[in-house]
């Protein structure tokens, strides 16, 4: 059962599925699920991962997925740029299934979502201006010109101006954060993903990249889906938090709707304690700097 609060969250897991209906695209594409998962179900061995996770995400909203550290978080967004095939159960992206997709096909899907890896890898013998415009020249015809104009608007976008020929190892983690970010926006994508965007920042480089986050949607009217196990991110950036567990979304709401929710799991989450009986340590509120993941994964 998804622990929900409100009427619109309740609302969530059923809006009419409307893509194959005559007549109604103009306004489906409008009112629709961006991105729609549906009995996600995914093990390794003997592991299971996802155990039949449903969640549609809304257009222009940021979505916060929360949830113990190894509980699929990870596993869930690299479903949704199809790193990952599921075992059972459909992706679909702006009312098209995508999990069946050919990889020439979801080259073409994945040219409209962004990903900030969980590091921010950037290609350190590259200068920064080259690890942006390695996009445009892998998925674009744009001539030499365009892409220097579209390198310095994303690093304009990400508050950076002026670092095209910097090498990455020459800037600090926040800086290098942010140009991560501008080469996910440099396509101009739909959908942002960001796997733990504020990992091993400081609290005012972190709220620099909750801005951006803030701003992405704002201005540009992207649809944000971030993992964090950063609280204070997560509270500021959300419009909605799906949390996980086990597999499965426990709750599903605002933050502090979320937060309002009387189920001891959730409570011991967002107050940052181990619980009992679960097979899984739930990290430190205030500890998100220690967390760390080995640099190629999602
Ligand atoms: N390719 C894989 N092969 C085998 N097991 C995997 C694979 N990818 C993930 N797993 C396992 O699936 C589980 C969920 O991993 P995932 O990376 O999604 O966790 P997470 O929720 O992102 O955790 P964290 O918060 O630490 O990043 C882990 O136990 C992990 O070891
Ligand atoms: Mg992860």
């Amino acid at each position: 059962m998804v622990l929900r609060m409100t009427h619109a969250a309740a609302q969530s897991g059923s809006i009419p599925f409307r893509a194959g209906m005559p007549g109604a695209r103009a306004l489906a594409v409008r009112t629709e699920a961006v991105i729609r998962l549906v009995g996600l179900r995914k093990s390794f061995g003997e592991q299971v991962v996802l155990d039949g996770i449903n969640m549609d995400i809304r257009p222009a909203e940021t979505t916060v997925v929360l949830g113990p550290s190894g509980c699929g978080k990870s596993v869930m967004l690299k479903h949704i740029v199809g790193l990952l095939n599921p075992d059972a159960g459909q992706v679909w992206f702006e009312g098209r299934r995508v999990d069946t997709l050919n990889e020439r096909q979801w080259r073409e899907v994945r040219l409209r979502i962004g990903l900030l890896f969980q590091m921010g890898a950037l290609f350190d013998s590259m200068s920064v201006g080259q690890n942006i415009e390695f996009p445009l020249i892998e998925h674009t015809t744009m001539t030499r010109e365009e892409r220097r104009r579209r390198i310095a608007a994303a690093l304009e976008t990400v508050d950076l101006r002026g670092i095209e020929s910097k090498l990455p190892g020459q800037l600090s983690g926040g800086q290098r954060k942010r140009v991560a970010l501008a080469r996910a926006i440099v396509l101009e994508p739909r959908v942002v993903l960001y796997d733990e965007p504020t990992t091993g920042l400081d609290p005012v480089r972190s709220d620099g990249i909750n801005e951006l986050i803030l701003k992405l949607k704002r201005e540009m009217g992207v649809t944000n889906i971030v993992v964090t196990h950063d609280l204070t991110s997560a509270r500021k950036v959300a419009d909605r938090v799906v949390m996980l567990l086990n597999g499965k979304v426990l709750a599903d709401g605002t933050y502090d709707e979320v937060a309002r929710i009387r189920d001891s799991r959730v409570q011991h989450f967002l107050l940052g304690q181990y619980v009992r009986g679960d097979d899984v340590a739930i990290p430190e509120q205030s500890d998100t700097s220690g967390h760390r993941e080995p640099a190629d994964t999602l």
